[in-house]
Order: C-alpha cells, then sequence, then structure tokens
C-alpha cells in the first residue's frame, strides 16, 4: 500500500506553490507594473517587494476610482513643511489582475510588529512571506533579513505569530525565503525548525549570505532542503540563477522542488516566463512598449518606471541614453515612440503633478522628435507600436547562462555600470516608495 505524502492544508484563500514558477520578491524592480508584465508573460505567482513592517503599520488602505488598484498610503513622517508634503504608496496591488496570485513578503524581526502589518494587508492578498535573506546592512542591522538566520527563536515565533494571528484567521498561507547557511547540518537544523511553525511554503535562496549576486548559485544542498520540507508537507520553492520557465521547469524535475523563483532574469526581461513552445523570451522592445502601458495605467511613480526601463533596453541603444533624460511619461512616450499611449501618458503626468516638466523639453525629447520627424518625411519610421519590436534586440541579461530568444536578434547587450545594480539590494524604506497623486 502507498501512503500519500504529508501536506500542510492549503488555506482558503492561500495559494498551492507546488508546480509554480513564479517571480522573486525586488525591491523597485517589483512594483505593480513590474509584477503585471511578469503575470502577462506567464508567471504562476508574484511575490511584492519587501516592505518593512513599520512602514505598513499606519497606512490607510483606499481605493484609486481611476484603475480599481488598493493602494495603502501614508503621510511622510519627517517632512518639514507639512502642507506640502505629499502622500505616499507604501504598497499598490491589483483586486483584479493580481487575483489569487499575490503574495506580500515583509521586512520584520518582531511577531508583534509583523501581525499588525500583516493584517492590514491579509483580506487583500494570497499569502504573506518572511523575507529572512536580505544580506544588507539597513536589513541585518535591524534584526531582519539574513540576521534572523542567525536569531532561529526570533524568526519560529514570528512565522508562528503570523500563522496563527493573521493566516488561520484571513485563511491565506504564510511562508519564508531563506539562504544557505555555512553548512548542509546548519542548514538542515534551520529547516526543519521552519517547517514545523505551520507555513505552506519555503523558499531557498541558493546563495549563502555573504555570497555575492553574480556569484553561481549552488545547489548541493537542495536535495536535502525539499526532502526536509517534504517530510513536514511544506512545499519548497528553488531560487537562484534560474532563468526561464523552461528552465525552472527543468530544474524543478531535477531536484524535486515544488516551484522556482526568477528574480533577475525577470529584472532584465518579463517574457522569461513565457516558455519556447508559447514563443520565449520577446524584443525588448515588446516588453518595454507593455510596461509602459502598464506604468501608466498602475499610476506608477516615474522615477521608478525609469529606473526599470534602464534594466530593460540594452545599454548601447540609443533610446537607452535618451529615456534616461525623459522627465515624464509624455517625454518617454515621445522618445520611445508609444504614439498609442500618448493620450494616456499626458493625463497620467497631470495626476502625478509632472506634467510641467515636459513643457522644458529635453535635448533628448527634441531630438527624438527631430529625428522622427526626418525618418518620417524620408517615408522611413512608424511610430506605431506593432513595427516596433521586429526592430529590436532582446533586453539586458547579466549572467551569460539566460536562454537568448527564438525570434529575436541574439546578441546580448552590456549595461553602463549605474544601472547594474547590486541585484540583492532592496532600498531602505519607505524611501523607494511611491509618491502618491
Ligand atoms: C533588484 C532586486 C531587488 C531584490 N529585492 C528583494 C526583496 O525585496 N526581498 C527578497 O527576499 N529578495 C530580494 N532580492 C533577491 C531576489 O529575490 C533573489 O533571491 C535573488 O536575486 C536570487 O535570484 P536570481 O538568481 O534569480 O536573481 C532582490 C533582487 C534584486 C535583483
Amino acid at each position: 500500500m502507498t501512503s500519500c505524502p504529508k501536506r500542510v492544508p492549503i488555506p482558503a484563500n492561500g495559494v498551492d506553490y507546488r508546480g509554480k514558477v513564479v517571480l522573486a520578491p525586488m525591491v523597485r524592480s517589483g512594483e505593480l507594473p513590474s509584477r503585471l508584465l511578469a503575470l502577462k508573460y506567464g508567471a504562476d505567482l508574484c511575490w511584492g517587494p519587501e516592505t518593512i513592517d513599520r512602514a505598513m503599520i499606519g497606512t490607510t488602505r483606499r481605493v484609486n476610482p481611476r484603475n480599481g488598484c488598493i493602494e495603502f498610503t501614508r503621510m511622510p513622517s519627517n517632512s518639514v513643511n507639512k502642507d506640502d508634503a505629499k502622500e505616499s504608496v507604501i504598497y499598490r496591488l491589483d483586486p483584479a489582475r493580481e487575483k489569487g496570485k499575490l503574495i506580500f513578503q515583509m521586512g520584520t524581526a518582531n511577531p508583534e510588529l509583523a501581525v499588525q502589518a500583516g493584517k492590514l494587508v491579509a483580506a487583500d492578498v494570497n499569502g504573506i512571506d518572511v523575507n529572512s535573506g536580505c544580506p544588507k546592512p539597513f536589513s541585518t542591522s535591524g534584526g531582519m533579513g539574513a540576521a534572523l538566520l542567525r536569531t532561529p527563536d526570533k524568526l519560529v515565533s514570528i512565522l508562528e505569530a503570523l500563522v496563527k494571528e493573521v493566516g488561520e484567521p484571513y485563511q491565506i498561507g504564510i511562508s519564508v525565503k531563506i539562504r544557505l547557511l555555512e553548512t548542509p547540518e546548519l542548514t538542515e537544523s534551520l529547516v526543519s525548525r521552519l517547517v514545523r511553525t505551520g507555513i505552506t511554503g519555503l523558499t531557498i535562496h541558493c546563495r549563502t549570505t555573504p555570497m555575492r549576486p553574480r556569484e553561481r548559485a549552488i545547489r548541493d544542498q537542495l536535495r536535502m532542503i525539499v526532502s526536509t520540507c517534504h517530510n513536514a508537507g511544506v512545499a519548497c520553492i528553488m531560487n537562484g540563477d534560474v532563468t526561464s520557465r523552461d528552465e525552472a521547469l527543468a530544474l524543478m524535475q531535477e531536484y524535486g522542488a515544488d516551484g522556482a523563483m526568477i528574480a533577475t532574469a525577470a529584472e532584465a526581461n518579463s517574457s522569461c516566463f513565457r516558455s519556447e513552445a508559447d514563443g520565449g523570451l520577446a524584443p525588448w522592445r515588446e516588453v518595454v512598449h507593455e510596461y509602459v502601458k502598464l506604468c501608466i495605467e498602475c499610476e506608477n511613480r516615474f522615477g521608478n518606471t525609469k529606473y526599470l526601463i534602464n534594466m530593460l533596453i540594452p545599454g548601447k541603444d540609443k533610446e537607452f541614453r535618451e529615456a534616461k533624460q525623459a522627465k515624464c511619461y509624455t517625454d518617454l512616450c515621445t522618445i520611445l515612440q508609444h504614439d498609442d499611449l500618448m493620450p494616456a501618458a499626458q493625463e497620467v503626468d497631470e495626476i502625478l503633478g509632472i506634467a510641467h516638466k515636459s513643457t522644458a523639453r529635453s535635448k533628448a525629447v527634441e531630438n527624438a522628435i527631430a529625428n522622427n520627424d526626418t525618418a518620417r518625411a524620408a517615408g522611413g519610421v512608424s511610430r506605431s507600436k506593432n513595427t516596433s519590436p521586429a526592430t529590436g534586440g532582446i533586453g539586458p541579461i547579466r549572467t551569460n547562462s539566460i536562454p537568448k530568444p527564438m525570434k529575436a536578434e541574439t546578441k546580448a547587450e552590456s549595461k553602463p555600470a549605474a544601472t547594474d545594480v547590486d541585484v540583492s539590494t532592496p532600498a531602505p524604506q519607505p524611501s523607494q516608495n511611491e509618491v502618491a497623486v
């Protein structure tokens, strides 16, 4: 007689991580438009960017009447002139498009604060994940992130409190994302404790805390971690150097992991979630157009939009340099020749209070307009979206193991150092948060 494998029950409003290829939590790069982009290209689930418990506590939840997004907002606590202070959007989600697919990731070092913050978002998300892997002093000096790997009692108490006081009443899953410890014995001992807290999933980033993002992920502890999770009925998601859906599925098969999580490759081109059978990696122009459209729809803070645009456009491309000069969505759509988005771009510039910036047209915008007009006069340039992808190559991808697109030019481009961020570095909060309408 064969016995059924043990499985922690999946709560009614939660998600089963088994068989899923998911978008990793990424500060800056994991804001709402990026998550919607990943979902469009086939990500099964999305983790939001790490949000610190204290940043969430005290926020007000509201529904944006223009796009239906849920926004958790607050006034900055440190503003000198209260009258001029702009409300900040600490967290934004799309209840329709992210329904059943959103995991809120929290930075915390305190069970009470974790529960307080968790209760604020629990009804709007499908899971809450505790970041126990961020190696940066900002996180670790507050006892959060990778510091929790050294204080397992605290980490266990946070997870148990979240399971009991948030997961159970709201019927969502609680999970944790960790890194490898120095030895398999240490990792096993930690994982064995974590999987007994009532969590439904555990993500293992297959690097140790001191490892740099560019160092190859190490998978020699992975089978042991998967097996420790499975013995307790907890799903295990592998992370680290997974670069496409097809590769994720093959690695899941090879190591027995239930799911796979992609960060850097998705930051460079979210269509990595599309299997080769469905078209594979899309040309960067197509991805950028879709991204800008989503940013406008979500009323994304322009600075954040530009940040990711710089990751998506190949560094040697002329548009890359020109897009860096854009001061608002109207500028950006002019430079990128997204004529179809222009009315919406102008509207969102007004909403965000940045429309005035486009009146002083930057040199880059003038150049782009002049170039387009010259080319148009010669009958050479169409500004419609549909023509652009065919002329494009792929986006900038920073690891050499990432598969090349089937249907596009395959030459990888390098990025200037300024945009080549330390990929494991969440920005301090709430400074990376959105400035609201
Ligand atoms: C821009 C960026 C921001 C990140 N922010 C977070 C974060 O908020 N929380 C977290 O747990 N990990 C964060 N990470 C780490 C990733 O989630 C992931 O664990 C790591 O990049 C390894 O995956 P990869 O090899 O696919 O890049 C971030 C990574 C990047 C590139």
